[in-house]
């Protein structure tokens, strides 16, 4: 008989990190906050728990982590608010929920998975989705919970640096994507995924990224493979970058590694930049990514424990 088989993956965003940029003692940081989340996801899967119950629990600690572009620490908008965007599909019956826009919800990804569970509708969005939230009794934040100075500095470079392009320079500097996610298989074969992210850092008038976007950020199907995303939401709207990894897996036949390569790919070729994180019915857990690095982590049934940041890693 074969041993019960799980395994999980999980990212804190794509981006130009570059180890001379990084002290050791910051890319420690990192490395034990991905450690955390996947421990917390892994111990779901191996005490026998669902993939949406470990996709949740990894990106719970990740949102809460100022580090992470996504709960608290989440960029600012143009106008200085953290609006939080985030997804989470089950890959049994793919059922979905998702929000967007919402500055009150605590930790995002539950609100996404109460709109699943608890809503009849798969996407809620601003001050709709926030009435939800106080209904299915949510916890709460106050703005001064989700902002940190570094991102407020940020938000003033980009600011600073489009009044002297003349408007020109939408997104951040350094094109740290630190949108977070989970993908994960538990051990009765059952494939979930959860993306959660504030976005981009000066967005405005509404603007969406990809995360929330069933198919583009966040997909799972059992039939082919979970998927989250971090990169250059746009490209990845326009690409429908989580839904074609499964759908070539389905279709094809394509291996992880492989339908993720292409798909990633055919992002590079309209300009865009990012990753994704897949997780199989085999039990593989997959990365691919155009960036010089993804804060990434990947763990199995089989003893495999592994963080990592820079793509030569
Ligand atoms: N990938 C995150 C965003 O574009 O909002």
């Amino acid at each position: 008989m074969t041993s019960p088989q799980w395994s999980i993956a999980i990212h804190g965003g794509a981006g130009t990190m570059a180890r001379e940029r990084m002290s050791d003692e910051q890319q420690a940081e990192y490395r034990a906050a991905l450690a955390t989340a996947l421990d917390a996801g892994s111990a779901v899967l191996a005490g026998g728990g669902s993939a949406l119950d470990a996709v949740e629990a990894a990106i719970v600690l990740l949102e809460d982590d100022p580090r992470f572009n996504a709960g608290r620490g989440a960029v600012f908008t143009y106008e200085g608010v953290n609006e939080l965007d985030a997804s989470i599909m089950d890959g049994r019956d793919r059922l979905a929920g998702a929000a967007t826009g919402v500055t009150t919800v605590k930790n995002p990804i539950r609100l996404a998975r109460a709109v699943m569970e608890h809503s009849p509708h798969v996407f809620l969005s601003r001050e709709g989705a926030e009435t939800f939230a106080r209904e299915q009794e949510l916890e709460q934040a106050g703005p001064e919970w989700f902002a940190t100075p570094e991102r407020r500095r940020q938000l003033e470079e980009l600011k600073a640096r489009q009044t002297e392009g003349g408007g020109l320079g939408w997104f951040d500097a350094d094109l740290k994507y630190g949108t977070v996610g989970a993908v994960a298989l538990d051990q009765v074969g059952h494939l979930a995924a959860g993306t959660s992210t504030g976005g981009l850092t000066g967005k405005r008038w509404g603007r969406i990224g990809d995360s929330p976007i069933i198919g583009a950020g966040n997909y799972a199907d059992d039939r082919s493979c979970a998927v989250s995303a971090t990169g250059a939401g746009e490209v990845f709207i326009r690409v429908n970058v989580a839904a074609q990894i499964c759908t070539r897996m389905h279709l094809l036949g394509e291996s992880a590694q492989v339908a993720a390569d292409h798909v990633i790919g055919e992002v590079g070729q309209l300009g865009g930049d990012g990753g994704v994180i897949v997780a199989a019915p085999d039990g593989s857990a997959t990365f691919s990514f155009n960036t010089p690095g993804m804060y990434r982590g990947r763990a199995d049934a089989g003893g495999l424990r592994e963080v990592a940041i820079f793509a030569d890693e």
